[in-house]
């Protein structure tokens, strides 16, 4: 089963499509049953059988099943927004007293969920690379939670050096991989135990939906889509699961351009007299680069750069100037878009981040290669003027 096949085929001849180019959207609350019996026994197996939906839903599932056969993983469960899947899925395995290791930058308010946990008894040490996991680990630890490429920073992590190691010391290991989407990245072939995503960026494509996924195998994800998906109620809607339905279909095409202008884009911002830094795995100059391209199958278009500026009023002015990229959070999209850490957290998150003033991230859309080029060099014209 190739990609493509997954994206546009998986589970579409089932007898209920007749033949229909796209599937049905199920637009059921609830499904009846011929006995009360028939009801009870669906109950009992919820995380497979339609009865509400809160706990399952056709169209979420056929969603599910596409993103478990793209992950290389067993079962998937869709939530409502990443997020809901990030928090169902970490505290599907926690409990009091329990401890959780988070390697290199993780997205903001995933460590914001870590820090909620504190009132239950959990709690989470921030490690830079498994020197620093091995001095935090102890025998309460459960967890290991990444991204890779890291958040903000696009570090990039040695993935089965990381599994490998997690599991001798017992622990489940979480992982984050948004940024590459399953068609670049699977991190269930190198020992991840779930892969968690959010479906708001690349999946869906086209900034119209939220909505997140963990994958991983059965043993995992039927206690959490029994009890977690059902009790937190991030459920997904069979409308988002439509969307995202549509969205794979041209994930892969859609990777493939993003890839070529985020390269295109980096390259040309590398070269600028007023950028310091270039954060790009895909770059050959990217200290990760080798690595990346050992476990990665291509490059997204999110990434960073360095402005060379200590000012956040020129980092506004920068974003101000720029006409293609539209400023605003969020990322993945058609549309290229751009954000700064200056000047849209508060000063001290900024600082705990490590992120410097002149950090800008670009998220590069399918808008032609040269004319962001462009529009990227006309706003950089007064950065230069900066450092005169
Ligand atoms: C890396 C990453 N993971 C998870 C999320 C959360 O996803 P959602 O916004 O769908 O809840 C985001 C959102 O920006 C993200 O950037």
């Amino acid at each position: 089963m190739d990609d493509e096949w997954i994206c546009g085929r998986l589970g579409e001849d089932e007898p209920w499509v007749l033949g229909a180019v796209n599937p049905p959207v199920f637009e059921n609350s609830l499904f009846t049953f011929g006995s009360a019996e028939e009801l009870g026994e669906a109950i009992r197996n919820e995380d497979e059988r339609y009865v509400y939906w809160r706990g399952t839903n056709p169209t979420v599932d056929l969603l599910q099943r596409k993103l478990a056969a793209l992950e290389r993983g067993e079962r998937a469960k869709c939530f409502g927004s990443g997020m809901g899947a990030i928090a169902a899925t970490i505290s599907s395995r926690v409990s009091a007293g329990d401890h959780v290791l988070v390697l290199g930058a993780v997205y903001g308010p995933t460590t914001q969920f870590l820090r909620y946990l504190e009132k239950f008894g959990v709690t989470h040490t921030h490690a830079d690379d498994l020197d620093g996991c091995a001095r935090a680990v102890g025998p309460g630890t459960r967890l290991l939670y990444f991204e890779s490429p890291s958040y903000m920073r696009y570090e990039v992590f040695d993935i089965p050096a990381v599994t490998s190691w997690a599991a001798g010391h017992g622990l489940v290991t979480v992982m984050d991989n948004t940024w590459s989407t399953p068609i670049f990245q699977k991190p269930l072939t190198m020992g991840v135990d779930l892969v968690v995503h959010s479906l708001s960026k690349y999946a869906g494509g086209h900034s119209d939906l939220v909505g997140g996924v963990v994958v991983g195998p059965a043993r995992l994800i039927r206690p959490l889509a029994l009890t977690e998906y059902q009790l937190y109620g991030a459920a997904m809607s069979p409308h988002d699961a439509a969307k995202v339905i549509k969205g794979l279909r041209t994930l892969p095409v859609r990777m493939a351009a993003h890839q070529e202008r985020g390269l295109a884009a980096a390259a040309f911002l590398a070269g600028h007299p007023a950028v310091r830094r270039v954060n790009h795995p895909g770059l050959p100059s990217h200290p990760g680069h080798a690595l990346a391209r050992r476990q990665m199958a291509g490059f997204s278009s999110l990434f960073s750069v360095e402005l060379a500026t200590e000012s956040r009023a020129e980092v506004a002015a920068f974003l101000d100037a720029l006409r293609h990229f539209r400023i605003g959070v969020s990322w993945g999209g058609f549309e290229s878009l751009v954000n700064a850490p200056a000047l849209s957290v508060e000063e001290s998150v900024r600082a705990t981040m490590g992120v410097p003033v002149g950090l800008v991230r670009l998220s590069v859309g399918l808008e032609a290669a040269d004319t962001l080029i462009k529009d990227l060099g006309l706003a950089l014209e007064g950065a230069v003027a900066w450092r005169e």
